[in-house]
């Protein structure tokens, strides 16, 4: 479903790459989480995969689709087989929950009473259906990252993308917003990528582990191996300090 094939990114002015030679495949349904120090090119992971960034070589292909190979249009078309969804949640304040979830259909053209629909059973399914009409402010952080769930799910994509998605909230939300994500890859077999600092996220929820040091990959496995016999030195490191909390 995902697979990168030996893609290598180097940001202008950095004498080493923030993704080196990196290859992996993630079967479709599963979930995969993404673990390293910061730095180590997480996030630039996830947006080569989102098109935000170009690889300089090697390809990323979901579903078949050689995304990094992709511009313009085709680019657009195939993104909205990803939904992203971000750690400060990134909502548009002026806009309600329900318009929030609405946006991603209208900017992909579709008309707005079958849009409305959609939003309201995305926001039902996160159990937010008493909040449609809530602007962001009113909302807490675990409700606000609900409706950033329900948003990126809205374009029904394959693939979704958890970049740090439960840094900013309380260890009760980051436990219920992290069962959320995995009732919907279970009902609606959408595959998730997780990156994350905290091992105690991969342990609970994560089939598959990579872990990746200066953008390197140097640990590629079924999540629960990978994590009771750390080889490398970054895993080592974290299981043995606080990145469990
Ligand atoms: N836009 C950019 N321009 C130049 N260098 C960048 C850019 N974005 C990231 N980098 C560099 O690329 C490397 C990887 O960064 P990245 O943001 O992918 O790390 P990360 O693993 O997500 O870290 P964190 O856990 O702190 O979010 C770092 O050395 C970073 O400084
Ligand atoms: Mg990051």
């Amino acid at each position: 479903m995902i697979t990168f094939d030996n893609v290598t990114k180097k940001y202008k002015g950095m004498s080493v790459p923030a993704l080196d030679r990196v290859s992996f495949t993630v079967d479709a349904g599963a979930i995969c989480g993404v673990v390293g120090l910061s730095g180590a090119g997480k996030s630039t992971l996830i947006r080569c995969m989102t098109g935000l960034e170009r690889v300089d070589s090697g390809t990323i292909s979901i579903g078949g689709v050689s995304i990094s190979a992709l511009t313009g249009a085709e680019l657009r078309q195939a993104q909205r087989n990803l939904g992203v969804v971000f750690q400060h949640f990134n909502l548009l304040s002026q806009r309600t929950a329900l318009q929030n979830v609405m946006f991603p259909l209208e900017v992909a053209g579709v008309a707005r009473n079958e849009a409305r629909d959609r939003a309201r059973e995305l926001l039902d399914i996160v159990g937010l259906g008493d909040k449609l009409n809530s602007y962001p402010s009113k909302l807490s952080g675990g409700q606000q990252q609900r409706v950033g769930i329900a948003r990126a799910l809205a374009t029904s994509p394959k693939v979704l993308l958890c970049d740090e998605f439960t840094s900013a909230l309380d260890p009760i939300n980051s436990k219920s917003i992290l069962e959320l994500i995995m009732r919907l890859n279970a009902d609606l077999g959408v595959t998730v990528l997780i990156v994350t600092h905290q091992l105690s996220i991969a342990e609970q929820s994560c089939d598959r582990l990579i872990v990746i040091d200066e953008g390197q990959i140097v640990e590629n496995g079924p999540a629960k191996d990978v994590l009771e016999s750390p080889k490398s030195r970054i895993l080592r490191a974290m299981v043995t300090t606080l990145t469990w909390s």
